[in-house]
């Protein structure tokens, strides 16, 4: 059931009210999200910021059909979850290194990421896109359509495990180059799993949120997600499976380069 009391929020998405167990796992627009959206991100609070401001004004060249995309997400009630903009160009400078076609995005919201990922590969690449709310979808698609870019991507409107599960039992297995983890933080774990098995040997997966506002370094016992992902990331860190970098951009940003 939900435990409420570990959060700040005091309206639950509607996406977290459809999944099928409803539970703290669903919970990611805690305070920790909340208040990092605030003082973090560049296209909210951070503005507040002069080194964020500063990273963003020399470095960030955003696609004119990304810009609109963010301008139009900004004005959902829940645009705190929107991914960082300048880790989202990070992303797709690393998925252009390891010439990625093939990718995953968990938890596309209104599809900032996967469009920059659509944008990142190849004209012959795939996103596979995971989302539980047909109205973030929605408001995805005439962005994807405008880029030029809506071939690429598949959207699989269904609880992430469950697509995950699907694309390894089609035998996907080892065929991803790149996947972005950013949906129900309590679910990280079996994700992060997954994920690892989908993408091949020298395959990314990148996990986002991993410092929770800086939560992780000493999570309250009634904070579970801040304990799981502080879990995850003690797990991450003794994984010899993977290299591995946890980078303090945006919300915490971990890449996991599977050996
Ligand atoms: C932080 S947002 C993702 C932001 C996105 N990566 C971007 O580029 O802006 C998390 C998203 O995960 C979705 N989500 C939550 N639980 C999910 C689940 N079990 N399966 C699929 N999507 C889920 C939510 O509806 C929400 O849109």
């Amino acid at each position: 059931m939900v435990v409420i009391t570990a959060f700040s929020c005091s309206v639950i998405p509607p996406c977290l009210l459809l999944t099928a167990t409803i539970s703290v796992s669903v919970l990611f627009c805690g305070e920790g999200a909340v208040s990092m959206a605030l003082h973090g991100k560049s296209h909210s609070g951070g503005k507040d910021d002069p080194v964020v401001q500063y990273v963003v004004s020399h470095s960030l060249r955003e696609h004119p059909i990304l810009a609109n995309l963010k301008e139009r997400t900004l004005q959902d009630k829940w645009s705190v979850m929107l991914v960082d903009t300048e880790q989202a160009q990070f992303m797709g400078n690393l998925m252009k290194l390891i010439k990625a076609k093939k990718t995953l995005e968990i938890g596309m919201y209104t599809g900032y990421n996967a469009l920059n990922m659509a944008l990142s590969i190849p004209e012959n690449g795939t996103v596979v896109a995971c989302e539980l709310e047909n109205d973030y979808v929605e408001i995805a698609r005439p962005f994807f359509k405008e880029a030029g870019v809506e071939s690429k991507i598949d959207v699989r409107i269904q609880p992430a495990m469950q697509t995950l599960d699907e694309l390894i039992a089609a035998g996907e297995a080892g065929t991803f180059d790149f996947a972005f983890i950013d949906a129900d933080k309590l679910n990280y774990d079996g994700y992060y799993e997954r994920s690892l098995q989908l993408v091949r040997k020298g395959g990314i997966v990148a996990i986002d949120n991993v410092l929770w506002s800086g939560r992780v370094v000493n999570p309250a016992a009634d904070d579970l997600v801040s304990q799981a992902l502080d879990a995850l990331n003690k797990k991450l860190h003794k994984d010899e499976r993977i290299d591995l970098s946890m980078l303090t951009m945006g919300d915490g940003l971990t890449l996991a380069f599977k050996r």
